[in-house]
């Protein structure tokens, strides 16, 4: 094992989980028209580890066009930050992606880098897989994106910028109103002259787009129903798996890969600690999860309609992907 030096983990203070869960799949699986559950919940420990392979599969480029952009160019985007310099990331995930620009923030300064996430399990992969650095210290914030930042912000010592990372298009997976009303609270929050490092996946022709959400081993089908899988475990439910299967197909007004599970036949399912049953028709399907796809020019007119600049971009030829550095203003 790596050694661990400078780890702090803040816990959260939260209501109770399974009580949100129940009411958010409760408002999703009942309101009128499309049923739709919130993708967030698609990351527990079972899909969080299936999201890990869906990483490493050929058809999904993503996360590789991600790692190659920020190990090929972190000298070049540290090169453009002020020193000293703080270190927020959202959704740091196991933190894999993230070592190439902390080594180089690191090999100038100190750095002290807080990953800011809900799951505490990611929290200690990251600290685990980071720990080694010289020069860091990780502070670990189990909380919501918002209000980990908030934290992060009001830590920072006089002087000191802050860079948030926003990185593998996590963005991608808020339709585009509340992207940028997302980034508008994260600017909210900095001060002008702090950094935002952006992911961002970009549009590609549709077939490579269907294949990376609908992979021919299946892992990312199984990521999709395994929702269904953890509404039983945790709401005491009645899905029958065998009997939804999963679609991935591209909308092409919003700009988006929408997964859904369709009923393959007119049943109705019961969410005992919900307290409801809901009915569904053959064919029907319920909405798990959009993940938009962005031109590189667009992502200056979101900069600025959200109070930064981009300052550069840096993009991958492969897989297209984007990774932009906004300056707040
Ligand atoms: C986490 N997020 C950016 C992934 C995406 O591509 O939207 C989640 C994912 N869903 C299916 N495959 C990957």
């Amino acid at each position: 094992m790596k050694p661990q030096r400078h780890f702090m983990l803040t816990h959260a203070i939260t209501a109770d989980p399974a009580f949100e869960f129940a009411a958010e799949v409760r408002a999703g699986l009942t309101k009128p028209g499309q049923k739709e559950l919130p993708s967030k919940y698609l990351y527990d420990d079972v899909g969080s580890a299936l999201f890990e392979v869906i990483s490493v599969l050929p058809e999904y480029g993503l996360t590789r066009a991600d790692e190659r952009l920020l190990r090929r160019n972190a000298s070049d985007i540290v090169d453009r930050l002020p020193v000293p310099v703080m270190v927020a990331e959202l959704g740091s995930g196991s933190g894999k992606k993230t070592r190439w620009i902390l080594e180089a923030l690191c090999r100038r300064q100190h750095t002290s880098y807080c990953p800011i996430e809900i799951s505490p399990k990611a929290l200690a992969m990251c600290a685990r897989e980071l720990g080694d650095i010289d020069s860091i210290s990780i502070v670990g914030f189990e909380r919501e994106y918002l209000d980990g930042l908030l934290e992060v912000a009001a830590r920072r010592c006089p002087g000191q910028h802050l860079l948030v990372l926003f990185l593998g298009s996590t963005i991608g997976n808020f339709d585009r109103p509340a992207g940028l009303k997302f980034l508008r609270q994260v600017r909210g929050i900095l001060q002008a002259g702090d950094s935002l490092l952006l992911g961002t996946d970009l549009e590609k022709p549709i077939h490579r787009l269907i294949d990376a959400y609908d992979d021919s081993v299946g892992v990312t089908a199984a990521f999709n129903l395994n929702l269904l899988a953890r509404i039983n475990r945790e709401l005491d439910a009645d899905f029958d798996l065998h009997e939804f299967e999963h679609v991935a197909h591209f909308n092409g007004e919003a700009r988006s890969v929408e997964m859904h599970l369709r009923s393959k036949r007119e049943q109705t399912v019961t969410i005992y600690k919900g307290g409801f049953s809901t009915a569904l028709l053959e064919g029907e399907t319920i909405w798990t999860e959009s993940s938009h796809k962005y031109s590189p020019e667009e992502m200056f007119q979101i900069a600025q309609n959200a109070g930064f600049r981009c300052q550069e971009q840096w993009i991958d030829e492969e897989w297209p992907f984007a990774e932009n550095l906004l300056i707040a203003e």
